[in-house]
């Protein structure tokens, strides 16, 4: 399912199962690049380990509790973004991303954030889009920060990475921000 046309290169669908592969061949093919920012890539040994991530993104989707997608660049996958969890309480949802290296700096993730927000806010109604990134990723802070996002603070050791934490900060749009 399409869940949003970024621009004439950058489609949003929502992740099925059969990704698994190609989204396993990304992780395998980039560790070294996706582990110092990202948690869980040691422990996705294999394809079946893909498979269960993306049994776990589906569960969250038909429970609405998430919202994951694989982002094409020019028809092929070149990473995930997405909700990893809407707060329908608080109506705020939480972006993650990542990207296979070898697509870095075109802009890619700027737009895809962009187009997130934009269809969290005005197409699910919810008031807040949050994006936390540990404080020496530069790289990923500046996307919310090249989207207005405000920098609401930072939560130390929040995220433990293998042999160390890192202190996260939190950007965050409001819906009054983002539409005005
Ligand atoms: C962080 C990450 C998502 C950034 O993705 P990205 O697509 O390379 O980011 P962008 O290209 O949108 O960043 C903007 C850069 O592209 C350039 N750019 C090119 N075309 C652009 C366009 N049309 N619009 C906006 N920026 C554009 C910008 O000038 C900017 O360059 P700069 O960083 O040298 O200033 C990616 O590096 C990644 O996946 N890293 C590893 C995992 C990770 O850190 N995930 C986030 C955890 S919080």
């Amino acid at each position: 399912m399409i869940l949003v046309n970024v621009d004439d290169e950058l489609v949003l669908r929502a992740i099925e199962l059969q990704d698994s592969e190609k989204i396993f061949a990304i992780i395998d093919t980039s560790r070294e690049y996706l582990r110092e920012w990202l948690p869980w890539v040691d422990g996705t040994k294999n394809l079946k380990n893909s498979e269960l991530f993306i049994e776990g993104c589906l569960k969250r989707i038909m429970e609405n509790k998430g919202l994951t997608a694989v982002i094409l660049y020019r028809n092929e996958i070149v990473g995930i973004a997405g909700f990893n969890e809407i707060n329908w309480s608080n109506k705020t949802a939480y972006i993650g991303y990542w990207l296979d290296g070898a697509f870095q700096g075109m802009g890619i993730m700027s737009r895809v954030a962009k187009a997130l927000t934009n269809y969290g806010l005005n197409q699910l109604g919810l008031n807040k889009i949050e994006i936390r990134a540990a404080v020496q990723n530069y790289k990923s802070r500046s996307i919310p920060e090249r989207l207005s996002f405000k920098q609401e603070g930072i939560i130390r050791q929040a995220e433990w990475l293998y042999d160390h934490y890192a202190d996260l900060v939190v950007y965050g749009m409001l819906a009054e921000e983002w539409n005005k």
